[in-house]
């Protein structure tokens, strides 16, 4: 596990690791010789490099700074380090495995904390029936959603190579090896990692959408379609371990969904077509991945009816199938006496029909193609009875059961697309639209009189605007026709779009707008005209504004009858995305985390008394600042009932790699995120730490508030914006060239920070090690708070801080950034600030609240020093911090001598590759990018 938050570590149980680190690495069997797995990589990597250049190694093991490096070898230097990084993180990942298997040998499933086992062994514990946590097992909808976030800066191919160095250790973990077969893994080992020192770390060109596409789809053909039923296994054992009355197998009920492909905000290179062709993809993908477990049985199902009887209902299935398979002849003379091999014979034979239709293959023109993943469940379901019925249990079990639960999860879709637009681009075309042949004085746009009554209309109106004869503007075509895309789409099958997320909404018009846009696109149930929009519009609120006023754009939303009927279309269910990078970009760290709590609570309550199931999409993840946290506690922090067993969360970029590139880990992962869901159903109504409590609100708005108001000054300061622009890496971290998108929405310029996408603000202040979007503000607010409120005040600070979790959560992660910012490292960086008035102005102050933050922190936990309290996390920082020091070093001398060029691109090739690679480097040791 990389050190990166992923919503997933559990660095709240150190006393697991305690007990079983050593019995895991001698478990693991490479800890011979005193070497540990880390001492294995590093010595390979070591022998690798020293045949460059005897410095690397040096550099490598901490003992000289790649600074000190003659010039021509810091690319190398560089690229030895990026390597050394990524390895640990392997490691990392590799080691947390391997404690986890421990902690089950010598104990259970159950003191793997939040692993089904201990939650519903917590959750029986605590008076919940077997029934009722089945209950909630079958209606939950937890959405696992990955995002093309430009924040990985590994490419498939380091990616690949990562998992075979994983596979590696894992089979060198094995005891049956002789010494020379020992020999030869690690040799393995040495060529994989020569590979990955050799392999370029930099892109030369931005990847285009669809190797994006393809990026993800690479981590559902790899590892997700495999761990799904692994899923479902490890949670039917816990409920057969706990309720052994509730015994029958439970699917893990995931709900995939994806941006990739569909997330056009800000990104002009998503398409109509692209998001069409993308979709064709996502189908393909999910075909595909039926036709290997299809063929393994046929292979193994050689049930022969000369041993047992095959039941009737069985015969007809297999009569139907052969007929529509378009090869009874052939299936029938085949097998004669093996039906349950004809049986997959025809169903292999629709199944390539159906993959034939969508490549524009030439097909076997007899079989007729599957019209929906339904269709094709059902008769996977005869076969499993069939085969329950004639008493072959296990094999059922072990062979059908998985392909039933891939078909549940993946249908043919792989992930359900969802869509994103900005509410800006929505508002221009629908004014747009209803302009259409109006003459002056009738023309309406947002910010105009008028403007939400005329959208009301129109929502009411059966009427369409007439596009004949009009040019339209090229976003208006772009929407008209994505709009078809999608229309066509929910027609193939109804689960391949997921949500039409819109973000930045700021008002209820804006969701109007979306609305009619979905209903002149014709995504109705029926032909009626006027019927309401069955597409599930999720307003994205994302400033601190915005999140304030959501509660009333949502109850507004709902009274409008047409959004109503759509609603209802969506079986009463809204679900609200909630931004956590943009709200803390706006407001500070404590000010969005506190706000995003206070939405959730008030936007539940508005869905209790509309009768709507309000759900939340959250879009968090990455580093602390982009509202990544240890997944169990971030949604025990929820407040209570407000997670009901729906909850969706982005899966983005690194993160994506470090929680889903290996089977064990990513099986961790959606248990983790599953069973945390199922705990916070169950639990959370009776939990003291989420109880409302007046006093602790009281206190938490105080907070916010000064917290907010220290962050304004700040960012607000004369100045900031060129300190910032200096300081940091952030123009150069375009050059990067890791995701499609570019880093500013409309085009903005680097004067104005509002365009600036959260992601590269994140990512530029973890480069400069001021990690100030992590921190900043609250040093400030604890401090005046108990200056106005004396000694109560830190009473209060410290109830909180044993009695409320969401406190709690924020506090720990606070620590956590905390002592990850460098200042020492951070005053180099600022060096590069031109005006010196600017660089002691905007420097003092955020040394000045640093230093408070510490006071601050040590004063409310009362621990004597900074992240004690999080061994593994300390660990993670201290290992890379010599060679980490090195590369900010470098990367302060090559940011003045790029930047020495009018224009940066002119640079020193060489100069600006090391530039790019001292980023890489950065954002491994880091273990995120921002
Ligand atoms: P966005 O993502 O810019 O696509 O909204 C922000 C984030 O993930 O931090």
């Amino acid at each position: 596990m990389s050190n990166v938050e992923v919503m997933s570590q559990h660095d709240d149980a150190p006393e697991i690791r305690a007990q079983t680190r050593e019995s895991a690495m001698a478990d693991a069997g490479l800890e011979q010789g005193g070497q540990g797995i880390r001492g294995l990589l590093l010595s390979q990597l070591s022998a690798v490099v020293r045949r460059r250049h005897p410095d690397l190694a040096k550099v490598l093991n901490g003992t000289m700074s790649i600074r000190q490096l003659d010039e021509v070898l810091w690319l190398d230097g560089l690229q030895a380090i990026a390597a050394w990084f990524q390895l640990l993180a392997i490691a990392e990942e590799y080691t947390a495995t391997s404690r986890r298997r421990a902690v089950e040998r010598k104990g259970s499933a159950d003191a793997v904390l939040g692993s089904f086992s201990n939650v519903i062994g917590q959750v029986m514990a605590d008076g919940s029936s077997g029934d009722e946590i089945r209950r909630v097992l079958g209606g939950l909808r937890v959405g696992p959603t990955m995002t093309a976030h430009p924040t990985e800066t590994k490419r498939i191919t380091v990616l690949e190579i990562h998992r075979r160095i994983y596979r590696t250790l894992t089979e060198a973990e094995e005891q049956r090896w002789s010494p020379r077969e020992r020999e030869e893994l690690i040799d393995r080992l040495r060529g994989e990692i020569e590979l990955l020192w050799l392999t370029g770390e930099l892109r030369l060109e931005k990847p285009s959408v669809d190797q994006e596409v393809a990026w993800g789809l690479h981590f559902f053909k790899e590892i997700l379609f495999e761990t799904v039923p692994k899923l479902g296994d490890v949670l039917t054992a816990a409920m057969r371990r706990h309720a052994p009355e509730n015994a029958t197998p439970v699917s893990p009920n995931l709900r995939f969904a994806t941006w990739i492909g569909g997330d056009r905000d800000g990104n002009p290179f998503v398409t109509a077509e692209l998001t069409r062709d993308s979709l064709k993809e996502y189908r393909r993908t999910a075909l595909e991945s039926y036709i290997g477990p299809l063929e393994k049985l046929m292979v193994e199902l050689s049930v022969s009816t000369n041993v047992c009887t095959i039941p009737e209902t069985f015969r007809d299935a297999l009569n139907s199938a052969m007929d529509l398979s378009g090869r009874r002849d052939t299936i029938a003379t085949r097998n004669p006496n093996e039906p349950f091999r004809q049986f997959i014979c025809a169903l292999l034979a629709r199944l390539r029909a159906t993959l034939a239709d969508e490549t524009g293959d030439p097909r076997d023109a007899g079989a007729t193609p599957y019209r929906s993943p339904a269709e094709m469940r059902g008769e996977i379901q005869a076969l499993n009875q069939a085969l329950v019925e004639i008493g072959a249990i296990a094999v059922a079990e072990r062979l059908v059961r998985p392909l039933l639960w891939q078909l549940e999860i993946f249908g043919f879709h792989t992930a359900a697309l969802d869509i994103r637009q900005n509410a800006t681009i929505v508002n221009k075309v629908v004014a747009e639209l209803l302009n259409l042949g109006a003459s002056e004085g009738d023309r309406v746009e947002k910010g105009r009189p008028g403007w939400g009554e005329r959208l009301r209309e129109a929502l009411r109106s059966p009427a369409k605007p007439d596009l004949q004869g009009h040019e339209l503007s090229e976003d208006a075509l772009e929407l008209v026709n994505l709009f078809k895309v999608i229309r066509d789409a929910k027609i193939k099958d109804n689960r391949a779009i997921g949500a039409f997320i819109l973000s930045m909404t700021e008002s209820v018009e804006d969701m109007v707008a979306c609305h009619l846009l979905a209903r002149w696109g014709g995504i109705t149930a029926g032909d009626d005209p006027s019927a309401a929009t069955t597409l599930a519009i999720v307003p994205l609120f994302e400033t601190i504004d915005d999140l304030r006023a959501a509660p009333d754009i949502l109850d507004e939303m709902i009274s409008i009858p047409a959004i109503r009927r759509s609603l209802r279309e969506c079986g009463d269910r809204q679900e609200v995305m909630l931004g956590y990078s943009d709200s803390n970009k706006d407001g500070g760290f404590f000010t969005s985390n506190w706000e995003l709590s206070k939405a959730q609570r008030t936007l539940h309550d508005v869905g209790v008394k509309r009768r709507v199931k309000v759900s939340f999409f959250h879009g968090r993840g990455g580093s602390v600042s982009r509202g990544g946290a240890p997944t169990g506690r971030a949604i025990a922090a929820q407040p209570p009932e407000t997670v009901d067993g729906a909850l969706r969360v982005t899966e983005q970029g690194e993160v994506v790699s470090a929680k889903f590139a290996n089977k064990g880990t990513a099986l961790h992962n959606l248990e983790i995120l599953t069973a945390s869901v199922l705990a916070h159903t169950l639990k959370s109504p009776h939990e003291k730490e989420l109880k409302e409590n007046a006093e602790f609100n009281e206190a938490m708005e105080a907070l916010s508030g000064l917290s907010q108001t220290a962050y304004a000054d700040l960012i607000k300061s004369e100045g900031f914006i060129d300190y910032f622009n200096q300081s940091s890496p952030v123009e150069e971290l375009g050059l990067l060239n890791i995701g499609s998108r570019p880093a500013r929405r409309f085009g903005g310029s680097p004067k104005d920070l509002s365009e600036l996408r959260a992601i590269p603000w994140v990512f530029a202040w973890s480069q400069n090690r001021h990690l100030m979007t992590g921190w900043y503000g609250i040093g400030t607010a604890f401090d005046s708070f108990v200056k106005v409120r004396g000694e109560d005040g830190m009473k209060i600070l410290k109830s909180m801080f044993r009695n409320s979790r969401l406190f709690r959560l924020i506090v720990d992660e606070v620590e956590k950034q905390h002592y990850q910012c460098d200042l020492e490292i951070a005053t180099d960086y600022a060096r590069l600030v031109e005006r010196q008035s600017v660089r002691e102005e905007i420097f003092g102050k955020i040394r000045a609240e640093y230093e408070l933050t510490r006071k601050m922190l040590i004063d409310v936990t009362g621990t004597e020093d900074l992240s004690e309290r999080f061994p593994v996390h300390k660990r993670q920082i201290d290992r890379v911090a010599p060679q980490l020091k090195g590369v900010h070093d470098l990367q302060v001398e090559l940011l003045s001598r790029v930047r020495d060029n009018a224009k940066i691109r002119e640079a020193d090739p060489r100069m600006l590759d090391a530039l790019l690679l001292s980023i890489h480097c950065t954002s491994a040791g880091l273990g995120w990018t921002g």
